[in-house]
């Protein structure tokens, strides 16, 4: 059959004329590749799945009828466009009793988002000419620097290392990129590394801002998931409001990753061209959604509990990783541990393997321990173990952490 002419029409963005030809695999696909092959190989066996980046349970249940009784009110029914006040104001109240973020005005300040990654796809097109420089750090949560390049910017990528506590060096950055960067993303807490940033930290970055005139987006995916001290919004930095944005979403914060609702907030005129843009983009998140969304915020003990969940999970991961010979720290908030991947490890029956990368490992974890994980190798070779897996209750969680422990018992590692 001739090609159609349709191939010929694509856009270079996406590949052009080559769009759909690359036989390349990418990193998630390997994985699903990777577990399928393991439950064929071993029929009926338990894959431990810790590589899934997203809440292992349903919202909870107050928010769900919340959803039942808006979802019923005709009111509710039209295009939302940019929303009505009521998320508007409980995400307002949100930042002042969860973050101590205070002054935020919900009429100029504040705009729902269908997410965070949206809002991350939308904002670059009111920002990004050809040629701009925008920085995002590595590894890290690619989309706005994937639309950024979509509108002919160019993305300088800052090392998130351990000796930087995964922090970004600013200093690192060269004065010609420094030139034309005008945007730096941030996320913390962070994924994959897990790390959280610091008041100290929020204040440098203004104050690069500010000298460099950059706008400052600070993904605030997992802000309020922390396991000790309450969430560190970049808002709450002096001076912040004056330079950016931060993109809070109800996502991984009340277990809603399906629902599609989240909130951008800071600079009002950042604010204003990210509601004008996205105007033209969507038509907004369902007003029951955002109405129930309004009703999670004001519960921030629903978080809580979340968290504490996590927190749990994350001790029991960190002493199984430990035991058999990982260099695991607990993170301080979200549901990420990133660990330095094992350069070799030895079989009981005394083989040994060795291990170039972190997707090495991670494929090798699945096929030979039926462990699900997710490899780094952008920045070193570091696997990201997510304790988001599923456990029935209490008693099944530890069951499950304790054949973790087992499966990995029975190598020993090399680093
Ligand atoms: C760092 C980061 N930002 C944003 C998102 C997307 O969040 P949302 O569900 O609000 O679109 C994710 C989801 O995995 C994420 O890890």
């Amino acid at each position: 059959m001739s090609e159609s002419y349709i191939q010929e029409l694509f856009a270079e963005r996406i590949g052009g004329r080559q769009y759909g030809k690359s036989n390349a695999i990418y990193k998630f696909e390997k994985i699903k590749r990777a577990k399928r092959a393991a439950m064929a190989a071993h029929p009926g066996a338990e894959i431990i799945d810790l590589g899934v980046g997203e809440p292992d349970e349903m919202a909870f249940p107050e928010v769900v009828e919340k959803l039942w009784s808006e979802a019923r009110k005709p009111e509710n029914r039209g295009y939302a466009d940019n929303g009505d006040s009521v998320l508007k104001e409980a995400a307002v109240r949100y930042l002042d009793w969860v973050c101590g973020v205070k002054g935020i005005n919900a009429e100029t300040e504040v705009l729902h988002s269908i997410g965070s990654k949206a809002a991350l796809s939308i904002l670059p097109a009111t920002l990004v000419n050809p040629g701009d420089y925008v920085l995002m750090t590595t590894p890290g949560y690619p989309i706005f620097g994937t639309h950024a390049k979509h509108y002919g910017g160019q993305v300088h990528h800052l090392a998130l290392t351990e000796s930087n506590r995964f922090l970004p060096d600013l200093d690192s950055i060269p004065e010609t990129v420094l030139a034309k960067a005008k945007v730096l993303v941030i996320n913390y807490p962070n994924n994959p590394t897990g790390a959280s940033a610091t008041p100290e930290f929020f204040a440098k970055v203004v104050e690069f801002a500010h000298k460099n005139r950059i706008v400052v987006i600070h993904d605030a995916a997992y802000a309020a998931l922390v396991f000790e001290d309450r969430p560190l919004s970049f808002l709450a930095t002096p001076g912040a409001k004056a330079v950016g944005l931060e993109l809070h979403s109800a996502s991984k914060s009340f277990n809603m990753t399906g629902w599609r609702c989240g909130f951008v907030a800071g600079n009002e005129l950042l604010v204003r061209a990210y509601g004008d843009m996205k105007d033209n983009m969507d038509s907004g998140q369902f007003l029951a959604i955002q109405h129930a969304t309004a009703h999670a915020l004001a519960h921030p003990e629903i978080t809580r509990a979340i968290a504490a969940k996590y927190s749990r999970r994350m001790d029991a991961l960190v002493g199984a990783l430990r035991s058999a010979g990982f260099r695991a720290n607990k993170p301080k908030g979200s549901f990420f541990l990133y660990v330095q991947a094992p350069k070799a490890a030895t079989r009981r029956d005394g083989v040994r393997l060795e291990f170039h990368t972190a997707e090495d490992v991670s494929q090798w974890l699945i096929t030979e321990q039926l462990l699900s994980t997710v490899p780094w190798d952008d920045v070193g070779a570091y696997l990201r173990f997510s304790v988001t897996f599923v456990a029935r209750n209490l008693s099944d969680e530890d069951r499950i952490v304790g054949e973790i422990s087992r499966r990995l018992g029975e190598v020993r590692f090399e680093f």
